[in-house]
């Protein structure tokens, strides 16, 4: 999610927030906006598109005085980037506005609710729901800004870091937090805002982060004072002395944006599930799917279309949608798909995955499906962006902003939003009892704790990278749900460390690249319990007495492999269908700390670009 940031005090607000914004421009966004307070009213200003774009709607909109006041870049979740929907955004009065990052995911009860109490909206934004749902609590309760935050957010199901003031009381912004970040900078008689330390490190260097579930009402010329929302209890405030510097603050203290996003990918595949797996009642909800669902039970095939790691990604959902939706899949690079004349049925459903959604290759093939006279459907990660607009449906990932050239939270929020079309499918279809179905559903809430779990494998890994950086090739191996993923880490390894690597089935070395082994290959062979172990570790065998060095990711309490191979990571056991999410994370590690070690622009890869707008 993007970027807030606020001011109060004595200085002017806007070259502050301003900067801050611009400051915050790493995490990538869709449309920025800024409110002021000025003596009795709040001037507000908002746009699609870059930070130097609002700079130059401000300069002809509004004056730029003040002392008070918020700004924002949106990572857009509801509603697609344009000015309407940008931040910040008025209460029905007008007395109030917010910035907001996160998704309010019952906002559509919540907005029905205020609708028939008399509100309008002009956004399509669930944030809109959450200032106007404040104002009636105020209006109603007859309580203060502060107390009426807290009793909506009691209300909320969601993510937020939200600031919020009101033009009748320019003394105060109240803030608080829960799942997205938002620190305080305590200045001399001056408080700052902001998603991270970035926007106000030049004026101090005492910060407050919030916790989740924490609010605090920031006032001019008083303490600040923060609160636990659900039991409104005082909270001692630790003020932290940073120490960190510009960029590592935009790095979230990580040295690389792709490390901060591998390290992100609990918190993103939660996000992504986030409103739509309900375990406890057993249900799926995606509406692009719900709204579509005889069009998928219908469906003759699936072919799905994609590029890179998202083709990767569409080979896991190939495993996924046949063992569990019995429906025959067929995965097609997009730019072989596009040019080579396929035969195409109105009654196939084609599912373009794209994180960036302007991929060219994917665009046009979409096209080319739809004049076909298939129903599309996309999975993206990038709100309104020109994929998500041409497919007739789709489902967003939420992994919010990869920066890092080289894909690692995109694909596993993409498998999980797979694996969810997948279980509500099958769900409909009966190939999966409801024994099983909730069975993986619970197994998927445990995912994100389980990649955590995964994660603390890192120094090992790190280990593993500094004897074989100097390898000039290297083999990866896996089978069934894990054949996509040794392609993935083939290609982590390639683009960022420029080292050659070739993923293949376990099974298909002995079909010629087990002509390259010896004691010089470095073979990474994925042998978890699930998918057809014995035969894996027959393959691992088969390099043992080749002198090949082997490095094998296991799943948790293996002994077979240990044996045998020359180092083991382990991975935490899991269902079949979920194996990837978890198996790709010691390969993302492994490629990441080789291409450090060896020196290599690891955000920005030589030859490379985060999307490949060109065909
Ligand atoms: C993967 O790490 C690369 N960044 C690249 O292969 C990427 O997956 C491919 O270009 C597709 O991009 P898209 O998902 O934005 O369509
Ligand atoms: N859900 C809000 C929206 O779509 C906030 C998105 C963000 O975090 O920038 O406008």
């Amino acid at each position: 999610m993007c970027g807030i940031v606020g001011y109060i005090g004595s200085r002017e607000a806007y070259p502050i927030i301003i900067k801050g914004l611009k400051r915050l421009e790493y995490r990538g966004y869709d449309s920025a906006g800024i409110a002021l307070y000025d003596d009795g009213t709040i001037k507000l200003s908002k746009t699609k598109g870059k930070v130097e774009d609002l700079e130059s709607k401000v300069q002809n909109e509004i004056s730029t005085h003040g002392t008070l006041g918020i700004g924002h870049t949106r990572w857009a979740t509801h509603g697609i980037p344009n000015d309407t929907n940008s931040h910040p955004h008025y209460s029905n009065s007008g007395d109030l506005v917010i910035i907001h990052n996160g998704i309010i995911e019952n906002y559509e009860s919540l907005k029905n609710e205020l609708e028939k109490r008399g509100y309008s909206f002009k956004s399509d934004t669930d944030t809109e729901v959450l200032i106007n749902l404040i104002e009636e609590i105020k209006k109603n309760s007859k309580v203060k800004l502060g107390k009426a935050v807290q009793i909506a957010l009691n209300q909320v199901v969601g993510a937020y870091a939200i600031a919020v003031f009101d033009k009748n009381k320019p003394n105060e912004i109240v803030v608080a937090r829960l799942g997205s970040p938002l620190a305080i900078g305590i200045g001399e008689d001056e408080y700052f805002i902001a998603s991270d330390a970035t926007p106000f490190i030049e004026y101090t260097n005492n910060a407050i982060y919030l916790e989740d579930e924490e609010m605090a009402v920031v006032r001019r010329h008083k303490k600040i004072k923060i609160r636990k929302i659900k039991d409104d209890s005082l909270v001692s405030p630790y003020i932290q002395e940073l120490q960190l510097n510009l960029e590592q603050i935009e790095k979230g203290g990580f040295d690389h944006f792709m490390l901060k996003e591998i390290y992100e990918q609990p918190h993103a595949i939660r996000d992504t599930y986030r409103g739509r797996l309900l375990s406890d009642q057993a249900i799926i909800k995606m509406a692009g799917v719900e709204d579509n669902m005889k069009t998928f039970l219908n469906a003759n095939r699936i072919i799905i279309v994609a590029c890179g790691t998202s083709w990767h990604a569409g080979l896991v959902a190939e495993y996924i949608f046949e063992n569990l939706v019995r429906i025959p899949v067929e995965v097609e690079y997009a730019s072989e798909f596009r040019y080579r004349n396929p035969v195409i049925n109105n009654n196939d459903v084609v599912i373009a995955i794209s994180q960036s959604g302007e991929t060219a290759d994917t665009l046009a093939a979409i096209k080319l499906a739809k004049a076909s006279g298939a129903f599309v459907f996309g999975v993206c990660n990038v709100v309104g962006s020109s994929i998500a607009r041409e497919t007739d449906a789709g489902a967003y990932t939420h992994a919010g902003p990869e920066i890092g050239v080289a894909s690692t939270k995109a694909f596993t929020t993409q498998i999980t939003v797979l694996t969810l079309i997948a279980l509500r499918l099958a769900r409909a279809k009966g190939t999966l009892t409801s024994s099983d179905y909730r069975k993986h559903l619970i197994e998927l809430e445990m995912i994100p704790e389980k990649v955590e779990h995964t994660l603390s494998s890192d120094s090992l890994v790190k280990s593993i990278a500094d004897i074989y950086k100097s390898a000039q090739n290297f083999l990866y191996l896996g089978r069934n749900y894990n054949f996509p993923v040794a392609l993935e880490g083939a290609l982590k390894l390639k683009e960022i460390s420029y080292i050659h690597a070739e993923g293949y089935p376990a099974a298909e070395m002995k079909h010629g690249p087990i002509a390259l082994i010896d004691e010089n290959m470095p073979i990474v062979v994925i042998a978890t319990k699930k998918g057809h172990y014995e035969k894996v570790v027959s393959n691992i065998e088969e390099i043992k007495a080749r002198k090949g060095k082997i490095i094998g990711i296991v799943t948790e309490g293996d002994t077979s492999v240990k044996n045998l191979a020359d180092h083991v990571i382990e991975v935490p056991e899991t269902l079949e269908c979920l194996v990837p999410l978890l198996t790709t994370i010691p390969l993302q590690l492994l490629s990441y700390h080789i291409a450090v070690m060896l020196d290599k622009n690891v955000d920005q890869p030589r030859n490379l670009a985060k999307s490949v707008t060109v065909e």
